[in-house]
């Protein structure tokens, strides 16, 4: 009688954490919502976190019009990127819309891995930095099963998405730490919510960059140096030209600049976001069902982008 008490009791517990668990997780996705539709007050970055941002991958898609959105708040930039003439572009674009800021470009390809962190330190050596935006990110060229994917294109991405954040993160947060304010915001992908196949060596970057957000979060925050975990669905960039479905405009799929614009406005007021209001719409999604409908829905999806990128090519033929 005694030990079936006690099992209920065990059961009934075990109901009630999974239970607060998902209320946890549901409530918090809300919150998101809230907070990326109405936003509150603007918080003035250059004061909150100082002069100066650094922006890697900055010369297209979500990473330039980060950068754009930056300077219309009066940050002086700093634009990495691997090519130095699409740098001297973006950085006319971005004098044309604030010709107040400064802006320093530098060219670095992060494929090449660890050699060009130290000529990187060298050019930020006089800069202070108050925001760093880790956006450098590499996909597959389309969905594919592990043994199509080139070597060098695996490595490519362990490189950039990993290693790119990682280092750059260590190469800042030493003088962010000295002055006591800094913010680090990590773009990762809405990948890192659930394992995603034939996408699979993106989606387990994206993971480590969630993870090293929340552990470098709680190393730093008692610096005062916020750490922010970007998780975006799909946004309509050169990365997604392999599918019609994901590289058009629509309200699920924004442009870069509304991303940034939305994703922007949570800077400072939440740690964790997709970024943008009907990103969090499809994140309860994701996270709601079961762990087996969730990897079966995730298979389906990679398989019809897939299937997209095929048709395309063949279309591209006649
Ligand atoms: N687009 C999406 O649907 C989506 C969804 C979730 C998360 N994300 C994440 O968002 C971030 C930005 O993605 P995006 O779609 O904006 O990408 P994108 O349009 O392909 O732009 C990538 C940027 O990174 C630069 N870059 C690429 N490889 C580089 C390298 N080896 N070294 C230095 N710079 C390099 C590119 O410069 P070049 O002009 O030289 O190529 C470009 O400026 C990524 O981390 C991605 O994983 C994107």
């Amino acid at each position: 009688m005694l030990l079936q008490a006690v099992l209920w009791l065990l059961v009934c517990l075990v109901a009630l954490c999974i239970l607060s668990e998902s209320i946890d997780t549901i409530l918090s996705i809300l919150w998101e919502m809230v907070a990326t539709i109405f936003g509150g007050k603007q918080i003035d970055l250059r004061k909150t976190f100082g002069e100066w941002a650094v922006v890697t991958g900055s010369t297209d898609g979500i990473g330039k019009a980060y950068a754009i959105e930056l300077a219309r708040r009066n940050i002086n930039l700093v634009l990495i990127s691997r090519s130095m003439a699409k740098l001297e572009n973006t950085k006319q674009e971005i004098m044309q819309v604030n010709p107040q800021v400064k802006v320093k470009i530098i060219e670095a390809d992060f494929s090449v891995g660890k050699d060009i962190y130290h000529k990187i330190q060298l050019q930020l050596s006089d800069i202070p930095v108050g925001i760093l935006v880790n956006n450098v990110g590499k996909m597959y060229d389309y969905p594919m099963y592990l043994d199509e994917v080139p070597e060098q294109i695996l490595w490519d991405i362990i490189n950039i998405n990993v290693g790119a954040t990682t280092l750059m993160t260590r190469l800042v947060i030493g003088q962010m730490q000295q002055r006591r304010r800094g913010a680090i915001v990590n773009v990762s992908s809405g990948s890192d919510l659930t394992p995603l196949p034939l996408m699979t060596v993106y989606s387990a970057t994206k993971m480590y960059i969630k993870n090293f957000s929340e552990a470098i979060r709680m190393e730093y925050s008692k610096f005062g140096i916020i750490v922010q975990h970007l998780s975006p669905f799909f946004v309509a960039t050169k990365m997604n030209n392999y599918s019609h479905r994901i590289n058009v405009k629509s309200l699920f799929v924004p442009d870069s600049t509304t991303y940034a614009r939305n994703a922007i406005a949570t800077l400072g007021k939440i740690n964790s976001s997709t970024g943008y209001w009907a990103h969090s719409i499809q994140k309860l999604f994701v996270l709601a069902p079961p762990t087996w409908i969730k990897n079966k829905v995730a298979l389906l999806i990679s398989r019809i982008l897939r299937q997209d990128h095929f048709k395309q090519k063949e279309k591209e033929k006649l």
